[in-house]
Protein backbone atom coordinates (compact mmCIF):
# COMPACT_ATOMS: atom_id res chain seq x y z
CA UNK A 1 0.00 0.00 0.00
CA UNK A 2 1.16 3.41 -1.05
CA UNK A 3 2.48 5.55 2.09
CA UNK A 4 0.24 8.67 1.81
CA UNK A 5 2.24 10.56 4.09
CA UNK A 6 4.74 10.46 0.95
CA UNK A 7 2.18 11.17 -2.25
CA UNK A 8 -0.07 13.16 -3.25
CA UNK A 9 -3.73 10.92 -3.97
CA UNK A 10 -5.26 12.63 -6.31
CA UNK A 11 -8.99 13.05 -5.95
CA UNK A 12 -10.76 11.71 -9.00
CA UNK A 13 -8.64 8.96 -11.05
CA UNK A 14 -9.99 7.88 -14.47
CA UNK A 15 -9.12 4.05 -16.07
CA UNK A 16 -9.63 3.33 -19.35
CA UNK A 17 -9.39 -0.76 -18.96
CA UNK A 18 -8.01 -1.36 -22.10
CA UNK A 19 -6.40 -4.59 -23.48
CA UNK A 20 -8.48 -7.53 -22.11
CA UNK A 21 -8.82 -8.83 -25.76
CA UNK A 22 -4.91 -8.89 -26.57
CA UNK A 23 -4.16 -10.49 -22.68
CA UNK A 24 -6.61 -13.50 -24.38
CA UNK A 25 -4.65 -13.68 -28.17
CA UNK A 26 -1.50 -14.11 -25.87
CA UNK A 27 -2.88 -17.49 -24.43
CA UNK A 28 -4.51 -18.40 -27.31
CA UNK A 29 -7.91 -18.06 -25.82
CA UNK A 30 -10.95 -16.58 -26.95
CA UNK A 31 -11.82 -12.62 -26.14
CA UNK A 32 -14.48 -13.15 -24.31
CA UNK A 33 -12.55 -14.83 -21.48
CA UNK A 34 -9.65 -11.98 -21.61
CA UNK A 35 -13.69 -10.21 -20.51
CA UNK A 36 -13.98 -12.65 -17.90
CA UNK A 37 -10.23 -12.20 -16.05
CA UNK A 38 -10.50 -7.85 -16.70
CA UNK A 39 -14.12 -7.81 -14.85
CA UNK A 40 -12.03 -9.99 -12.04
CA UNK A 41 -9.65 -7.34 -11.92
CA UNK A 42 -12.25 -4.34 -11.64
CA UNK A 43 -13.35 -5.80 -8.50
CA UNK A 44 -10.36 -6.76 -6.95
CA UNK A 45 -8.20 -2.99 -8.20
CA UNK A 46 -11.30 -1.15 -6.98
CA UNK A 47 -11.12 -2.56 -3.60
CA UNK A 48 -7.64 -1.54 -3.62
CA UNK A 49 -8.11 1.81 -5.00
CA UNK A 50 -10.70 2.72 -2.75
CA UNK A 51 -8.48 2.11 0.43
CA UNK A 52 -6.30 4.35 -1.04
CA UNK A 53 -7.59 7.81 -0.38
CA UNK A 54 -9.52 8.34 -3.88
CA UNK A 55 -12.55 10.32 -3.56
CA UNK A 56 -13.78 9.07 -6.57
CA UNK A 57 -13.08 6.54 -9.66
CA UNK A 58 -14.30 6.48 -12.92
CA UNK A 59 -14.18 3.14 -14.72
CA UNK A 60 -14.46 2.87 -18.72
CA UNK A 61 -16.30 -0.22 -19.33
CA UNK A 62 -17.88 0.07 -22.48
CA UNK A 63 -18.01 2.73 -24.86
CA UNK A 64 -20.88 4.10 -27.79
CA UNK A 65 -18.63 2.92 -30.16
CA UNK A 66 -18.59 -0.71 -28.70
CA UNK A 67 -21.30 -1.96 -29.88
CA UNK A 68 -19.39 -1.91 -33.39
CA UNK A 69 -18.14 -5.75 -32.18
CA UNK A 70 -19.02 -8.93 -32.95
CA UNK A 71 -22.42 -9.91 -31.58
CA UNK A 72 -20.75 -12.78 -29.53
CA UNK A 73 -18.72 -10.56 -28.13
CA UNK A 74 -20.56 -8.08 -26.66
CA UNK A 75 -23.06 -10.64 -25.49
CA UNK A 76 -20.82 -12.16 -23.40
CA UNK A 77 -19.59 -8.29 -22.32
CA UNK A 78 -23.64 -8.40 -21.34
CA UNK A 79 -23.26 -11.59 -19.62
CA UNK A 80 -20.26 -10.17 -17.51
CA UNK A 81 -21.80 -6.80 -16.95
CA UNK A 82 -24.68 -8.55 -15.13
CA UNK A 83 -23.11 -11.40 -13.08
CA UNK A 84 -20.40 -8.50 -11.97
CA UNK A 85 -22.75 -6.46 -11.23
CA UNK A 86 -24.83 -8.95 -9.08
CA UNK A 87 -21.65 -10.14 -7.45
CA UNK A 88 -20.23 -6.42 -6.56
CA UNK A 89 -23.81 -5.36 -5.01
CA UNK A 90 -22.32 -7.66 -1.71
CA UNK A 91 -19.09 -6.96 -2.64
CA UNK A 92 -18.31 -3.34 -2.37
CA UNK A 93 -20.64 -2.93 0.77
CA UNK A 94 -17.82 -4.52 2.86
CA UNK A 95 -15.49 -1.07 1.22
CA UNK A 96 -19.20 1.03 1.36
CA UNK A 97 -17.89 1.85 -1.97
CA UNK A 98 -20.84 4.21 -3.36
CA UNK A 99 -22.03 3.23 -7.20
CA UNK A 100 -22.99 5.91 -10.45
CA UNK A 101 -23.05 5.00 -13.84
CA UNK A 102 -22.76 7.68 -17.05
CA UNK A 103 -23.43 6.85 -20.01
CA UNK A 104 -27.06 5.70 -21.81
CA UNK A 105 -28.09 3.06 -19.63
CA UNK A 106 -31.64 2.80 -22.30
CA UNK A 107 -29.77 1.14 -24.26
CA UNK A 108 -29.05 -2.15 -22.74
CA UNK A 109 -31.46 -5.29 -21.70
CA UNK A 110 -34.24 -4.54 -19.00
CA UNK A 111 -32.61 -7.09 -16.64
CA UNK A 112 -29.24 -4.96 -17.43
CA UNK A 113 -31.14 -1.78 -16.85
CA UNK A 114 -32.48 -3.43 -13.49
CA UNK A 115 -29.36 -4.38 -12.15
CA UNK A 116 -27.79 -0.81 -12.43
CA UNK A 117 -30.62 0.59 -11.01
CA UNK A 118 -30.61 -1.31 -7.93
CA UNK A 119 -26.82 -1.27 -7.56
CA UNK A 120 -26.85 2.70 -7.38
CA UNK A 121 -30.01 2.61 -5.13
CA UNK A 122 -28.24 0.10 -2.66
CA UNK A 123 -24.89 2.03 -2.41
CA UNK A 124 -26.64 5.56 -2.41
CA UNK A 125 -26.33 6.20 1.31
CA UNK A 126 -22.66 4.84 1.65
CA UNK A 127 -19.67 7.19 2.75
CA UNK A 128 -16.75 6.16 0.95
CA UNK A 129 -15.24 6.19 -2.53
CA UNK A 130 -17.69 7.21 -5.73
CA UNK A 131 -17.13 4.05 -8.33
CA UNK A 132 -18.58 5.96 -11.45
CA UNK A 133 -18.82 3.52 -13.95
CA UNK A 134 -18.82 4.29 -17.79
CA UNK A 135 -21.37 1.74 -19.59
CA UNK A 136 -22.65 2.68 -23.19
CA UNK A 137 -20.62 5.87 -22.15
CA UNK A 138 -19.69 8.62 -25.02
CA UNK A 139 -17.94 12.14 -24.53
CA UNK A 140 -19.37 13.56 -27.63
CA UNK A 141 -22.74 11.81 -26.90
CA UNK A 142 -22.69 13.58 -24.00
CA UNK A 143 -21.40 16.54 -25.02
CA UNK A 144 -24.90 16.31 -27.74
CA UNK A 145 -27.07 15.78 -24.78
CA UNK A 146 -25.70 18.72 -22.67
CA UNK A 147 -26.22 20.77 -26.34
CA UNK A 148 -29.80 19.99 -26.74
CA UNK A 149 -30.57 20.76 -23.35
CA UNK A 150 -29.45 24.16 -23.41
CA UNK A 151 -30.91 24.61 -27.01
CA UNK A 152 -34.53 23.75 -24.78
CA UNK A 153 -33.91 25.36 -21.98
CA UNK A 154 -33.12 28.62 -24.31
CA UNK A 155 -35.91 28.22 -26.83
CA UNK A 156 -38.76 28.02 -23.34
CA UNK A 157 -36.78 30.92 -22.05
CA UNK A 158 -35.46 29.56 -19.47
CA UNK A 159 -32.10 30.51 -20.39
CA UNK A 160 -30.00 33.50 -21.72
CA UNK A 161 -28.03 31.90 -24.83
CA UNK A 162 -25.77 35.37 -24.33
CA UNK A 163 -25.58 34.09 -20.53
CA UNK A 164 -24.20 30.40 -21.19
CA UNK A 165 -20.87 29.71 -19.15
CA UNK A 166 -18.80 26.78 -18.79
CA UNK A 167 -20.10 25.92 -15.85
CA UNK A 168 -23.73 25.60 -17.39
CA UNK A 169 -22.13 22.92 -19.66
CA UNK A 170 -20.47 20.75 -16.84
CA UNK A 171 -23.44 20.86 -14.90
CA UNK A 172 -25.44 19.31 -17.83
CA UNK A 173 -23.36 16.19 -18.68
CA UNK A 174 -23.85 12.88 -16.66
CA UNK A 175 -20.76 13.82 -14.40
CA UNK A 176 -22.36 17.23 -13.30
CA UNK A 177 -21.69 16.39 -9.82
CA UNK A 178 -17.92 15.49 -10.16
CA UNK A 179 -14.91 17.02 -9.91
CA UNK A 180 -12.96 16.75 -13.44
CA UNK A 181 -10.47 13.61 -13.14
CA UNK A 182 -7.02 14.44 -12.08
CA UNK A 183 -5.33 11.35 -13.53
CA UNK A 184 -6.32 9.46 -16.64
CA UNK A 185 -4.99 6.24 -16.70
CA UNK A 186 -5.04 3.82 -19.98
CA UNK A 187 -4.07 -0.24 -20.21
CA UNK A 188 -2.93 -1.78 -22.88
CA UNK A 189 -0.18 0.87 -24.16
CA UNK A 190 -1.90 3.48 -26.26
CA UNK A 191 -2.14 6.77 -26.01
CA UNK A 192 -5.61 8.15 -26.92
CA UNK A 193 -8.56 8.95 -25.03
CA UNK A 194 -11.38 6.95 -27.40
CA UNK A 195 -14.12 9.55 -27.24
CA UNK A 196 -13.82 9.41 -22.61
CA UNK A 197 -14.51 12.02 -20.76
CA UNK A 198 -13.05 14.79 -23.24
CA UNK A 199 -14.68 17.86 -22.17
CA UNK A 200 -13.80 17.23 -18.42
CA UNK A 201 -10.10 16.10 -19.49
CA UNK A 202 -8.99 19.78 -20.21
CA UNK A 203 -6.19 19.31 -17.81
CA UNK A 204 -5.90 16.01 -16.62
CA UNK A 205 -2.66 13.98 -16.27
CA UNK A 206 -2.49 11.06 -18.92
CA UNK A 207 -0.58 7.96 -17.53
CA UNK A 208 -0.74 5.32 -20.43
CA UNK A 209 1.00 1.76 -19.57
CA UNK A 210 1.71 -1.23 -22.13
CA UNK A 211 0.37 -3.40 -19.01
CA UNK A 212 -2.59 -5.26 -20.35
CA UNK A 213 -5.61 -4.94 -18.33
CA UNK A 214 -6.36 -7.96 -16.68
CA UNK A 215 -2.65 -7.51 -15.66
CA UNK A 216 -3.12 -4.35 -13.77
CA UNK A 217 -2.38 -5.02 -10.11
CA UNK A 218 -2.07 -2.81 -7.37
CA UNK A 219 1.52 -2.32 -7.71
CA UNK A 220 0.76 -1.00 -11.36
CA UNK A 221 -1.87 1.79 -9.90
CA UNK A 222 1.47 2.61 -7.30
CA UNK A 223 3.43 3.42 -9.84
CA UNK A 224 0.89 5.77 -11.97
CA UNK A 225 0.37 7.29 -8.68
CA UNK A 226 3.75 7.80 -8.11
CA UNK A 227 4.22 9.06 -11.88
CA UNK A 228 1.71 11.77 -11.40
CA UNK A 229 3.21 12.94 -8.37
CA UNK A 230 6.21 14.07 -10.67
CA UNK A 231 4.02 16.24 -12.86
CA UNK A 232 4.02 19.91 -12.49
CA UNK A 233 0.17 20.66 -13.10
CA UNK A 234 0.10 24.69 -14.21
CA UNK A 235 -3.24 24.64 -15.51
CA UNK A 236 -1.66 27.20 -17.63
CA UNK A 237 -0.24 29.11 -15.42
CA UNK A 238 3.48 29.79 -14.81
C1 LIG B 1 -11.18 -3.42 -23.21
O1 LIG B 1 -10.46 -4.44 -23.80
C2 LIG B 1 -12.57 -3.84 -22.84
C3 LIG B 1 -13.63 -3.18 -23.61
C4 LIG B 1 -13.45 -2.31 -24.54
C5 LIG B 1 -14.98 -3.57 -23.30
P1 LIG B 1 -10.50 -4.68 -25.38
O2 LIG B 1 -11.56 -5.67 -25.66
O3 LIG B 1 -10.62 -3.41 -26.11
O4 LIG B 1 -9.09 -5.34 -25.59
P2 LIG B 1 -8.09 -5.12 -26.83
O5 LIG B 1 -7.84 -3.64 -26.92
O6 LIG B 1 -8.79 -5.65 -28.02
O7 LIG B 1 -6.88 -5.88 -26.45
C1 LIG C 1 -11.83 2.05 -25.05
O1 LIG C 1 -11.21 0.92 -25.57
C2 LIG C 1 -13.14 1.67 -24.42
C3 LIG C 1 -13.05 0.92 -23.18
C4 LIG C 1 -11.96 0.55 -22.57
C5 LIG C 1 -14.31 0.59 -22.59
P1 LIG C 1 -11.36 0.50 -27.10
O2 LIG C 1 -10.59 -0.77 -27.24
O3 LIG C 1 -12.78 0.46 -27.47
O4 LIG C 1 -10.65 1.70 -27.85
P2 LIG C 1 -9.99 1.77 -29.29
O5 LIG C 1 -10.95 1.12 -30.25
O6 LIG C 1 -8.70 1.04 -29.22
O7 LIG C 1 -9.78 3.24 -29.53
MG1 LIG D 1 -9.22 -2.12 -26.90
Amino acid sequence: MLDKTKYHIPEHVAIIMDGNGRWAKKRALPRSVGHKFGAQNFRKITRYISKTGVKVLTLYAFSTENWKRPLEEVNALMGLFKQYLIDSLTDFREDDIKVVFIGDRSAFDPKLIELINESEEVAKDRKGMLLNIAMNYGSRDEILRAVKQLCNEAKNGEIDPEKITEQDISSRLYTANLPDPDLIIRTGGEFRLSNFLLYQSAYSEFYSTETLWPDFHEEDFDNAIIEFNKRNRRFGGV
